[in-house]
């Protein structure tokens, strides 16, 4: 497949295989996301609130390497998996990291603002991570809700750029900062709202104040001391706990959440 790259795309095919993904080094990903963990519990407690109960609802996922979220989707939902991904090792390593938990899958190698299903449309279409690296989110935001059913839901999740983890992640890795618009949860609602077959459900900033987005610890394990290292991360752990009194805000969390209904009279594409 062709690269992507264009004028409205922060990020390249070769970004994510070499830069982000190194998938020449890869081994077949752990999928199996601890919903106990800091930094899955919040999202699992939303989408648990907010998406349908009923087993068998098919889900798709729009960029999905290494395809945890659709191990968590088949895992705690019980819902039919399938993801696209254009990046085409790691399409593959996604096929085999699910087949590997026995989760029957499909993953699309393509391209999610060209992709057309050979099926019905989608009950929910999932996104973490995706619609940031597009300069004009518009675009993007349209492909997910034109390969959702009608009534179905789109759910896009994007790391909160627009606050400490945009500030901290400018100073130590200006390329990755620069692979990334840092719309706030209002911008993307103000989207959403833009496209007149979505209205919206639900949404906000998500999760206590932690700093994996800018992946700010991973950064100074290699620059700083060992000791001074287990100084800072100390204080750190300390003020995150400090921090679960604090409401939910664009300064300090760490990601975002929008979910949207395809309208029950739009036309399916
Ligand atoms: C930040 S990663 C997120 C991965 C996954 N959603 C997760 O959270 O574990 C973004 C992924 O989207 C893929 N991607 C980016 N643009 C894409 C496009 N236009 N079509 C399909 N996949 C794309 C990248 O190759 C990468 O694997």
């Amino acid at each position: 497949m062709a690269d992507s790259k264009n004028d409205n795309t922060l990020t390249s095919t070769e970004y994510w295989q070499e830069d982000f993904w190194k998938i020449g080094e890869a081994e077949i990903p752990n999928l199996e996301i601890d919903i106990h963990d800091l930094e899955y519990r919040e999202l699992h407690q939303f989408l648990k609130q907010h998406l349908p109960s009923q087993n068998n609802l098919r889900v798709l996922e729009l960029g999905c390497h290494p395809g945890r979220f659709l191990w968590y989707f088949h895992t705690h939902f019980g819902y039919q998996v399938e993801g696209v991904e254009y990046v085409g090792p790691a399409c593959q390593l996604t096929q085999k990291a699910l087949e590997s938990h026995q989760i029957p899958t499909k993953i699309h190698h393509a391209d999610f603002l060209k992709f057309e299903s050979p099926d019905e449309p989608f009950d929910i279409v999932f996104s973490a991570g995706l619609v940031e690296h597009f300069v004009d989110v518009s675009p993007a935001i349209r492909g997910h809700t034109e390969l959702t059913k009608p009534g179905g839901l789109v759910v896009i999740v994007i790391p909160n750029h627009a606050g400490l983890n945009g500030a901290i992640l400018k100073h130590i890795d200006r390329k990755v900062y620069d692979a990334h618009n840092h719309m706030s949860y209002r911008d993307l609602k103000r989207v959403c709202d833009q496209d007149p077959e979505l209205e919206f459900v639900t949404g906000g900033y998500l999760s206590r104040f932690n700093l994996s987005p800018s992946n700010f610890f991973q950064h100074k394990l290699e620059k700083w001391p060992l000791w001074f290292y287990k100084v800072v991360f100390k204080l750190y752990s300390l003020s995150m706990r400090a921090a679960r009194i604090l409401p939910n805000t664009r300064c300090l969390s760490p990601n975002t959440i929008l979910i949207a209904r395809r309208k029950e009279n739009a036309h399916p594409s």
